[in-house]
């Protein structure tokens, strides 16, 4: 069997993109759910049509050629991705993605630009850069934060304060407060471990994807 795997990481990506775009031209004439269905089908079409095709086809040809763009691809959609799970698949699994406290209306469907600032403070402009600064150190240091989240009264970065609302990502959230008003599923406690090698919501390397994409805001 051929391998679609590259074309599928491109096409999920684009998919996405586009339902971004239409999200932002369109508000919300279709529910996330029905949208989501859409692409996933769209996506299905396309990959077993490739799967279909010959092997001397020009089509594969221009997509060999197109392979070394699909990781570039893949780790910004990536980051993008992650920054807002579940807000495109109907939230499943998306009780603690960052768009649901840093992006105002994403919790209904209505999600402004990511990471304008909502319950968790505005990630646009120079405010990951200021508050971590240097590519490398500042990258660190951020990825080190979102992996650990907040402590009240424990300061972060360059003049943050902590309140303790930030969570970690790098372990299992401990609780969902109230899952009966906010339908949040999925999120068991348990220990917390080491993000290198154990559980987690993220590992460290989505981590790290996230921030890159948090820091380009
Ligand atoms: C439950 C709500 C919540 C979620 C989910 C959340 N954050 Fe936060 N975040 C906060 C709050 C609140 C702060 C402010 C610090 C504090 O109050 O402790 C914060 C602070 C931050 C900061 C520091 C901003 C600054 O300028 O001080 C970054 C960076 C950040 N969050 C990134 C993320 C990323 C990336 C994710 C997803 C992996 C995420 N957050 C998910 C609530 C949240």
């Amino acid at each position: 069997m051929r391998d679609t795997k590259p074309v599928r990481k491109a096409l999920v990506c684009f998919f996405r993109r586009a339902a971004q775009f239409r999200e932002s031209l369109t508000a919300k004439d279709t529910p996330g759910d029905r949208r989501n269905t859409h692409y996933a089908s769209s996506l299905h079409a396309i990959v077993a049509y490739v799967e279909t095709l010959p092997d001397d086809h020009p089509t594969l040809e221009m997509l060999a050629q197109c392979d070394p763009l699909y990781d570039e691809l893949e780790r910004t959609c990536g980051g993008e991705a992650m920054f807002n799970l579940g807000y495109y698949s109907n939230y499943a699994g998306g009780a603690f993605a960052c768009g649901r406290c840093h992006t105002t209306g994403w919790s209904y469907d209505e999600k402004g630009p990511d990471g304008n600032g909502a319950l968790g403070p505005s990630l646009r402009g120079d405010v990951s850069t200021t508050r971590f600064p240097g590519p490398v150190v500042g990258f660190d240091q951020q990825v080190e934060f979102v992996c650990t989240g907040s402590e009240h009264g424990v300061r972060y970065g360059q003049n943050g304060q902590g309140t303790g609302r930030m969570p970690g990502f790098c372990q299992t959230p401990a609780e969902a407060p109230n899952p009966a008003e906010t339908g949040e599923v999925g999120v068991e406690a348990r220990e917390a471990s080491d993000p290198a090698t154990v559980g987690g919501m993220y590992s460290l390397e989505d981590v790290q994807e996230i921030v890159r994409y948090v820091r380009s805001l």
